[in-house]
């Protein structure tokens, strides 16, 4: 029988884990973790991460096929593959903070491999990575192989949180990188097999190690790039009058554009857009490539400059200050249909907000409230370390509330702001909620989730990122 241990039992480390072991019963997988509350939440029946679909797939193989366990080096020394899905955080001290990539985690796995292999490995990196990790890690395999053999793949994971069981089961593609050797296409061969039980040949590519270590900073960068194109439109939308959603409709028909991502909003957020970008820039930066690092750190700019111009907006509307006022927010996660919070956009908004003395009252179906809490205290990446090591909040915000819905985080307020496109924000009573609320009262929706008209006739004053202003909101101070 074939062994797969994953060290990481994270957003991608577990859900595609538990893939693997559901449609190849003839392998044993072991997920490991050094974080004893994440594994204890695997092996429960609460699940340390909320994906759609996830709960069905894991109580499928859990105990058959799949395991999750914290004693790594033993699970480890048995696999015949190991697959490395830990944290990759941005550097926050020396040489390349603040843009980097911090491989202190891959590095410690690396090297408890090396200490406790006692036959050959295929070690497959599965964290997103700089180019040329792979050889940094052969290079600590090998210094220590008491003649084990080690063959390094790269097979990055495209998945997106949210539709990560979905897009695991069809994926656009699995990408397989490895050695142009006997040995290392071998191991490439060996990692097709395993994906081959259900995915079709013809979406299985396979390219040299750095081919597809870079092919997935290049996928993030571009997806990535899309929005800021979009966001950036959508501020010269709202100065001259033309639609968003219009422009983006006919500018997405074309086909060599093509229709997705291409939906304004407050901004991207997740653990992987920005870090991935940062990485791609210092690698730019560090093979003299300027103008190209400057390129792709714009991509980045643009999102903090439309998160800067929500928070603008909401207060320049509001006479100019929300100083003690309620403000209701809505949604916290990065995205709909996930409760991960890393990079969320919400995190600078309220911050922004914060700033101007406002009170939130914050409500989302799937953030808990001392992630809410913890997030806005955290200092810039600290979120992505292992969850033991990172600082605990000493205290929560005070002027932070956290809401269990949407009519109690709105209730006595004087604005809404929509930070996440949770699908029931768009069939809420806003009747009630108008009635329960200061007047005016205010709607800002970055997401572009609510009938606009609808609430206008109710009698809100609303913004929409993009969209022709309400005549109100032209009357106020301009946004920088
Ligand atoms: N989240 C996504 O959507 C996504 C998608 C594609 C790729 N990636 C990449 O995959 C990697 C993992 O991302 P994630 O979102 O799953 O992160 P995560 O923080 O959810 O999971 C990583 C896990 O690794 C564990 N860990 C760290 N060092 C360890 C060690 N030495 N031994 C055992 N366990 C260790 C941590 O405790 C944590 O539980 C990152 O490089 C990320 O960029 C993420």
């Amino acid at each position: 029988m074939v062994k797969i241990c994953c060290i990481g039992a994270g957003y991608v480390g577990g859900p595609t884990m538990a893939v693997i072991a559901l449609n190849c019963p003839s392998i044993e997988v072991v997920v490991v973790d050094i974080s004893v509350t994440r594994i204890s939440a695997w092996n429960s029946d609460q699940l340390p991460i909320y994906e759609p679909g996830l709960n069905e797939v894991v109580k499928q193989c859990k105990g058959r096929n799949l395991f999750f366990s914290t004693d790594v080096e033993k699970h480890v020394s048995e696999a015949d593959i190991i697959f490395v899905s830990v944290n990759t955080p941005t550097k926050t001290r020396g040489l390349g903070a603040g843009k980097a990539a911090d491989l202190t985690y891959w590095e410690s796995a690396a090297r408890m491999i090396a200490d406790v292999s006692k036959s050959n490995k295929i070690v497959v990196e599965k964290s997103t990575v700089p180019v040329k990790t792979a050889e940094a890690i052969e290079r600590i395999l090998t210094h220590n192989s008491k003649g084990i053999k080690y063959q390094i793949l790269s097979n990055p994971e495209f998945l997106a949180e949210g539709t990560a069981i979905q897009d695991l089961f069809k994926p656009d593609r699995v990408l397989i990188g490895g050695r142009e050797t006997p040995d290392g296409l071998k191991a490439i061969q060996a990692l097709k097999d395993v994906y081959a039980h259900w995915v079709p040949e013809d979406r299985i590519i396979t390219t040299n190690l750095w081919s597809a270590e870079l092919s997935k900073l290049a996928a993030n960068a571009f997806l990535a790039q899309r929005i800021s194109s979009v966001n950036a439109m959508s501020a010269l939308c709202e100065a001259t009058g033309a639609d968003v959603s219009q422009v983006s409709h006919a500018v997405g028909k074309d086909s060599r554009i093509g229709p997705k991502f291409l939906n304004a909003s407050v901004g991207f957020g997740g653990s992987c857009f920005q870090k991935d970008i940062l990485n791609l820039v210092y690698i730019c930066e560090c093979n003299g490539l300027a103008e190209v690092a400057n390129y792709w750190k714009q991509v980045i700019k643009v999102n903090d400059y439309q998160k800067n111009r929500f928070v603008n907006r909401v207060v320049s509307s509001m006479f100019n200050t929300v100083s003690g006022k309620k403000i209701g927010i809505m949604g916290f996660a990065f995205k709909k249909d996930t409760g991960d919070t890393r990079e969320t956009p919400a995190i600078d908004v309220c911050k922004g907000l914060l700033g101007d003395k406002a009170r939130l009252s914050i409500y989302d179906p799937q953030v808990t409230a001392d992630q809410i809490q913890r997030d806005l205290t955290m200092n810039k990446f600290d979120w992505d370390h292992p969850i033991h090591l990172q600082p605990m909040s000493p205290t929560g915000v005070k002027q932070v509330s956290i809401a269990w819905d949407a009519y109690e985080a709105s209730k006595d307020a004087h604005a809404l702001c929509i930070l996440t496109e949770w699908d029931e924000f768009k069939t809420l009573d806003y009747r009630r909620i108008f009635d329960n609320m200061q007047k005016p009262a205010f709607v800002f929706d970055g997401r572009n989730v609510v009938n606009v008209e609808m609430l206008r006739d109710i009698g809100f004053i609303v913004y929409s990122i993009g969209k022709p202003l309400d005549p109100w909101l032209k009357n106020m101070p301009a946004v920088a």
